[in-house]
């Protein structure tokens, strides 16, 4: 008697969390980030190279301003499973930056054309001087941001077969993110040196809006609409942020078809090892 009350209590508890998560998840502050289809999605999903190329233009040329990406070499660009710009194309990219090198024979420092081996110059010299440039706000290094945010919030019960078929959503937060600034409703008070966009946790952000559109060329004739633009931007630091996936899903596919045939084998080897004893 005492067992099934307890056993009754215990499922009453468990169906009440399982109602309440999703409950308690979606007062969260910020609105879940709009699902998109990157093409690198899922356990087969791939890089377009052509939007990480359009990507990259976008980053450069917008976001370079204000975020390093620390993590990213001009070599990088030319490896497989990235942009996969020709070498000549990522030395040419290179040598339009000024980087650092030094101490000379004099002892001085002195600023050369970068080379593949440099790592993406950062906009700022330091941490100050970048909070100093932007209203004391520091813009964070992006080079892992798509991983470091996560673009919604299900329950726990279900997001991992979420992640493993649409990923984290970190991409997905980046491109509403940046395409999604609103003017802010009739009841906020506009707060001085900040931008209103309901994707960023509490909605006021210190970023300006950086894209509106047109902001870039895109020379395959994609046209350059806002949503293009954060879209590619949004997959560019995708790869940054898992510059090794498409190499990890071809080994996790092999290992996958491996243990499939080792478990044939196995059962085959069972068989036949049972096949002579009665029972
Ligand atoms: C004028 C400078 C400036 C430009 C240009 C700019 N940003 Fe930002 N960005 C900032 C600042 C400042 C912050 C920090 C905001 C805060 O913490 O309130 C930020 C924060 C971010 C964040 C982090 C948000 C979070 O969840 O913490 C992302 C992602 C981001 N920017 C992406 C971009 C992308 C992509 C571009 C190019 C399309 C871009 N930014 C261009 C200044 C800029």
């Amino acid at each position: 008697m005492m067992n099934r009350i307890i056993r009754m209590l215990a499922a009453v508890a468990l169906g009440l969390g399982l109602i309440a998560t999703p409950v308690f998840a979606s007062g969260a502050a910020r609105k879940n980030a709009e699902d998109h289809a990157f093409s690198f999605e899922g356990p087969f999903g791939q890089f377009d190279r052509a939007q990480l190329q359009r990507g990259w233009e976008v980053f450069r040329q917008v976001c370079a301003s204000c975020h390093s990406l620390n993590y990213l070499r001009f070599r990088n660009l030319a490896e497989p499973g990235g942009p996969e710009f020709t070498v000549e194309q990522a030395k040419a990219f290179a040598s339009q930056y000024d980087i650092t090198d030094g101490p000379n024979d004099e002892g001085e420092m002195f600023t050369r054309p970068g080379r593949l081996s440099d790592a993406f110059p950062a906009p700022y010299p330091n941490e100050q001087a970048a909070k100093a440039a932007n209203n004391n706000a520091l813009p964070p290094d992006l080079s892992l941001i798509v991983k470091a945010r996560e673009g919604w919030d299900y329950p726990w019960y279900v997001s991992p077969i979420i992640k493993l078929f649409k990923g984290n959503g970190g991409a997905e937060y980046v491109r509403s993110l940046i395409s999604g600034f609103e003017e802010p409703p009739a009841h906020e008070e506009q707060k001085e040196g900040l931008s209103y966009n309901p994707y960023f946790p509490g909605h006021w952000i210190a970023m300006p809006p950086p894209l509106s559109g047109e902001d870039v060329e895109y020379k395959d004739g994609t046209p350059n609409t806002l949503k293009q633009e954060a879209t590619d931007v949004a997959a560019f630091l995708a790869w940054v942020s898992m510059p090794k996936m498409e190499e990890r899903k071809k080994i996790g596919l092999m290992a996958m078809l491996y243990l499939l045939v080792f478990a044939l084998l196995m059962y085959m080897v069972k068989l036949a090892l049972w096949s002579k004893v009665e029972h």
